[in-house]
């Protein structure tokens, strides 16, 4: 089917009242970086770069973008690159998750308001995936995401180390008094030492898998290492398809389905991927009004197995999986319980590309077979009950077992800095079988629903070897944290849901396999709590904090702005 209205540089006049002259201005302006009039008639691929100083994971992205429009000039279009915002994960306050949503109305807003007829998008970093491919849905213009790739491990005094399950593993040994100030110091320069989003099935792992799963980047591309050369022909690539999809436009609301969602949820399990991919995979099918309901999600984990042996639940890194056969060979092995007719951006189906896939070799050390896998359930549950009426998440793939049945005594901390400042504390009323629970770090919070969720074990506790106790939080976890730790509880803190009611001394009941998170307090107390509640968070007046608390929505809703969801 071809595309139909201007196309190219004639696509989307800048107004002034007189469409000749707008389109002879526009060549003109444009001949002044030095096109020649053959090379403006070609059909244009914008290249969405989200490259920073503040964003170590994109520090390749020249490179790529180079690649791309490489592509596409041997495929008989014109590339134009154009800049966006950038999530570095580490170097935004409060926290990156603030500004996904700020990052997807850039990408839609730059694709729609300039004039091409496709785009590729790189990406990489925790946020920037999601974010791109919401805007992506929302532009609903053709496009290709391409992933930035996953950083290399580093060998450091004889063992493998890579960001940032090892980061937090080494600060919990740092924490327990078992590595010293100049030992923390030296592996500092160890964990992260090449270009690329953190090397474990972390969020931006998670999120390429799921890109991939979804039909979003080119088959077999998600897990390719950044600085190897397979992520620059993936990038050439990414940019020839852009240009053929010009000639057969496939959009992403073709692509991004019902069934192709339930697809990347399946894939997400499979892999043992973030908690937060629920988040931004909500945020993503919400955009083209696929709703997910966490109702299903527990279905799908219970029917889906797990395959991929990769830190953070398991031992290897990205660059093993992409050695082992990537995403594909998870795909395979999933293939019985997925949706084989969702398209591809390929303009393939999943089947077809399946098909074309038969036989591929596999390290079955990494990728398990489905009759032989890691887990026979998937690693993300979400629990429900009085604490949580709209939902909680669980990974219970990177938690303790032994904790699951359990009922416990609350130790509460009102807020993030509340935590800082007593969590050490010698005088903190704590013992191993209490659970932690954190208020007010949800969306709405104030601080902006941080990855806040993975509490410090009390520094007493960790001294005395404690390892993991439960958790309770309306924050996020990390993707390359672990722990039995309950998120994104919902209603949070903030909105005055029932977590903001709890008390130092409450009784909570967990139970893993019911699929509950109950409050074991009488209806009247409560009700007389809720009388006494006031919301912590003081409401921004002005610019995008203002927008962001006017119009974020709960975890379930995948903190998305109501405004931008298809309805
Ligand atoms: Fe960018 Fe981890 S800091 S992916």
């Amino acid at each position: 089917m071809a595309q139909i209205g201007p196309k190219g540089l004639a696509r989307g006049l800048t107004n002034y009242g007189d469409a000749g002259f707008s389109l002879y201005l526009r060549r003109s302006f444009a001949k002044s970086m030095g096109y020649s009039g053959e090379m403006l008639a070609r059909p244009v691929v914008g290249i969405a770069d989200a490259k920073s100083g503040f964003n170590n994971c994109h520090r390749h992205f020249p490179e790529l973008v180079e690649a791309v429009k490489r592509g596409v000039i041997a495929a008989g279009g014109l590339p134009i690159d154009f800049p966006t915002v950038s999530l570095g994960e580490v170097f935004l306050s409060p926290t990156s998750m603030m500004f996904r949503n700020l990052m997807s109305m850039d990408v839609e807003e730059m694709v729609r308001a300039q004039p091409m007829d496709a785009v590729v998008l790189i990406g990489a970093c925790d946020k920037t995936v999601p974010a791109q491919l919401m805007g992506a849905a929302s532009a609903d213009v053709p496009a290709v995401q391409l992933i930035g790739g996953p950083m290399m491990p580093t060998s450091f005094h004889g063992e493998r180390l890579g960001a940032c399950t090892d980061c937090r593993r080494f600060w919990a040994m740092h924490r327990a008094g078992k590595v010293d100030q100049d030992g923390i110091n030296e592996i500092e320069g160890q964990l992260a030492t090449t270009a690329g989003s953190c090397a474990v099935m972390g969020t931006a792992s998670t999120m390429a898998s799921i890109a991939e799963a979804l039909g979003m980047a080119l088959p077999g591309s998600a897990a390719i290492p950044a600085v190897h050369a397979d992520r620059l022909r993936a990038a050439e690539a990414s940019g020839r398809r852009a240009v053929e999809l010009v000639a057969r436009p496939i959009r992403p609301s073709q692509i991004i389905t019902a069934k192709s969602v339930e697809n990347a949820l399946r894939v997400l399990l499979a892999v043992g991927g973030s908690t937060n991919a629920i988040v931004h995979l909500t945020a993503i099918a919400g955009r083209v009004g696929v709703k997910i309901d966490l109702h299903r999600l527990n279905e799908i984990s219970d029917t889906t197995p797990v395959l991929v042996d990769l830190k953070p639940t398991g031992q290897h890194y990205m660059s093993d999986l992409y050695a082992a056969g990537g995403i594909g060979a998870v795909l395979r092995e999933l293939k019985p319980l997925l949706h084989l007719d969702a398209m591809a951006v390929t303009g393939e189906t999943l089947g077809e590309r399946l098909a074309q896939e038969e036989g591929a070799w596999v390290d079955r050390a990494v990728v398990r077979s489905f009759a032989e896998p890691l887990a026979k359930e998937g690693g993300l549950v979400a629990l429900f009950g009085s604490l949580a009426p709209s939902g909680a998440i669980l990974k219970r793939s990177a938690a303790d077992a032994s904790l699951f049945e359990r009922e416990g005594r609350a130790v509460v901390f009102a807020s993030l800095d509340d935590l800082a400042a007593r969590v050490d504390d010698p005088a903190l009323q704590i013992a191993p079988e209490d659970f932690m629970v954190l208020q007010n770090a949800g969306p709405k919070s104030g601080y902006a629903m941080p990855e806040a969720g993975y509490l410090p074990i009390p520094q007493k506790l960790a001294r005395a070897g404690l390892k993991d106790m439960v958790r309770i939080s309306d924050a996020r976890m990390s993707g390359t944290a672990y722990g039995t730790i309950v998120l994104h509880v919902s209603p949070e803190a903030a909105a005055g849901g029932p977590l903001a009611l709890v008390q130092n001394g409450d009784r909570i009941r967990l139970s893993v396999k019911a699929r509950r998170i109950d409050l074991l307090v009488e209806d009247a107390e409560l009700a007389r709590r809720r009388a006494a509640w006031k919301p912590p968070a003081e409401v921004p007046k002005r610019g995008y904090a203002k927008l962001y608390m006017d119009h974020v929505l709960q975890a379930e809703h995948g903190c998305d702005f109501d405004f931008l969801r298809k309805a």
